[in-house]
């Protein structure tokens, strides 16, 4: 199941809703929306919950994060060969929650890319955009940090991030994804009038007391 644009991926973060039992049942309303629209939607899942969700929640899986130490006495780290033999097909990269120093980066990004996983770097704003995209991700996903899991969406709140990132990568071929408060189907219409490729959201899905709904709802305004 592989990732393509438009692209909405929901990043499961630690929210109680999506681990165990709980996230699985989102990925199975994810996997169902997906079938029901034809749209392109991947889950960002703990290391724990990934091999399950990723054979059996029918949505293609990112790990939300991965470590660069190679095999070995390494306690604690995530591989990315091992996210890849759990049924990975992708990660996330410097989330704003899981930073990471520009060197990390490209060791990260250049240890996925031999594993064969997908990236989607995350960045704070169109600077870090434009150099991260430079590196050659699959895609850059820009989200202020300041927004995000805030009512407000970057469409709203800061619709230049968006339209001005997608500028300054237009020579690279780097699709740009956007988040940060994304919560309505006119929150994702307007990031892809802006020029986004796609959407990295969570809470607005998470916390949702009827994800399915919210999801048809926001899937709409991907096309
Ligand atoms: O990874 C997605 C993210 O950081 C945005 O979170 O809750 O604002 O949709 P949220």
């Amino acid at each position: 199941m592989a990732l393509r644009t438009p692209l909405m991926v929901v990043n499961l973060k630690t929210y109680p809703q999506g681990h165990g039992e709980a996230g699985f049942a989102l990925c199975r309303e994810m996997a169902a929306v997906a079938e029901a629209s034809g749209a392109c939607l991947a889950a960002a899942t703990s290391a724990l919950d990934l091999r399950r969700f990723a054979h059996k929640g029918g949505v293609p899986v990112l790990a939300q994060h991965i470590d660069v130490a190679p095999a070995g006495a390494h306690t604690g780290a995530v591989l990315p060969e091992a996210a890849v033999a759990a049924g990975a097909v992708g990660t996330l990269v410097n989330h704003a929650e899981r930073q990471l120093d520009w060197a990390t980066i490209e060791t990260t990004l250049a240890r996925a890319r031999e594993a064969g996983l997908a990236t989607v770097l995350c960045t704070a704003d169109v600077e870090a955009t434009a150099r991260g995209a430079a590196l050659r991700p699959d895609y850059v996903a820009v989200e202020p940090p300041e927004l995000i899991g805030g009512d407000i969406s970057v469409s709203t709140a800061r619709p230049e991030v968006i339209s001005d990132s997608v500028a300054a990568v237009a020579g690279t071929g780097v699709p740009v994804l956007c988040g940060a408060g994304v919560k309505t189907r006119a929150d994702v219409e307007k990031a892809m009038e802006l020029g986004a490729a796609g959407i990295l959201l969570a809470s607005g899905v998470v916390k949702a007391k009827d994800p399915g709904a919210v999801l048809t709802e926001l899937v709409r305004g991907l096309s």
